[in-house]
């Protein structure tokens, strides 16, 4: 009980500071008025996210920061404000759109609300490599769902990797579908998450990332999913003993603007943040790639219990989870799906 209480007091306490430093409070605006070409006063991008700093998302916004200042001589100042500090996943999209932060990089399928398409990063077993889901968000298919974004005052610059997810639980090794029958997940968002568990017998609930450790640590769920570096940087093995590596679905970000601070952005400096965003996408992935790997390995060394699934036990999933294409493919749209599934 000290820790938990310890842990929401440190949030609690961490929040009012970012909120007092990032100046929220004051009328919402698309921010374009902070600072501008002419006053000499630097433009400010204020950049909010939920991971560490130390996750793939939280150094590649500290490496866009660091090459956007260089790039416009200072002209633009980048504030990251990480670990769900600022806003979590509820708040965020609603403070890029109300303009109270000008970037964000939820994982896709947060944005359900907006385009029930981006869930096809939940349909389980959906794509075939990470090449296939580099290829299908650099290709016409994730731009067609980044552009979806438009009418809703958001422009999606850029898809940042994260991983594959995987399994933990606090209850029993995960092999086979039926091992799932009564335990309770938490999801990210959305219904093609709760159906998933359902087709395997277990309940799911919704819970920002940031209260997740938390949730784990009570009891209100028994397990989660989530890519190897999340789980790791999370510190869930502390909260979970068992670890199935099933690689079922993806978690990857797209990095968000919003539209009107934007487009309203000088040419010459709008240019050189896209320079230093294709410089920090560049990076994140690569970074991403490596560092969910060498999680994997802190795992074990964590002491989590790892069980990989095998050929025959992703058969028996896959059939299992049939049930959500019945349900979804509909929802998310046969171009996507087929698209997604076509590549390697
Ligand atoms: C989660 O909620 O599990 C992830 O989307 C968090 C993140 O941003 O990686």
């Amino acid at each position: 009980m000290r820790a938990i209480g310890k842990r929401l007091w440190m949030a609690t306490l961490a929040a009012v500071l970012a909120l007092a430093a990032a100046g929220c409070g004051s009328p919402a605006s698309n921010g374009a008025g902070q600072g501008d070409a002419n006053s000499g006063e630097p433009i400010v991008i204020k950049f909010s996210h939920v991971t560490t700093p130390d996750s793939p998302k939280g150094q590649a916004a500290e490496k866009f920061k660091e090459l956007a200042e260089q790039k416009t001589n200072g002209r633009v100042k980048v504030e990251v404000f990480p670990s769900g500090q600022l806003y979590g996943d509820k708040e965020e999209l609603e403070a890029l759109q109300a303009g109270n932060v000008q970037m964000i990089a939820p994982s896709v399928t947060k944005l359900v609300g907006l385009n029930p398409a981006f869930q096809i990063v939940d349909m389980p077993f959906l794509f075939n490599s990470r090449e296939a889901v580099l290829k299908f968000w650099d290709g016409e298919l994730g731009q067609k769902l980044m552009k979806s974004l438009e009418p809703h005052g958001i422009l999606g610059l850029a898809m940042w990797e994260n991983g594959f997810k995987q399994f933990t639980n606090s209850k029993r090794p995960l092999k086979r579908p039926e091992d799932f029958k009564g335990l309770k997940f938490r999801t990210q968002a959305g219904k093609v998450l709760e159906a998933q568990f359902k087709a395997l017998g277990a309940g799911a609930a919704t819970i920002p990332f940031n209260e997740t450790y938390v949730a784990l640590q009570q009891g209100t769920v028994d397990g989660q999913e989530n890519t190897f570096n999340n789980i790791d940087t999370q510190r869930y093995a502390e909260v979970q003993k068992y670890l199935t590596v099933s690689n079922h679905g993806r978690l990857d970000y797209v990095v968000l603007v919003n539209k009107s601070f934007w487009e309203g952005l000088p040419e010459d400096i709008r240019k050189a943040l896209e320079e230093a965003l294709k410089e920090a996408t560049e990076f994140e992935r690569q970074l991403a790639y490596e560092l969910d790997q060498k999680s994997f390995e802190n795992l074990k060394k964590a002491g989590m219990e790892v069980y990989e699934l095998t050929e025959e036990d992703k058969e028996a999933f896959r059939k299992a989870l049939e049930p959500v294409y019945a349900e979804f493919a509909d929802v998310i749209g046969k171009e996507f799906i087929d698209g997604a599934r076509a590549l390697k």
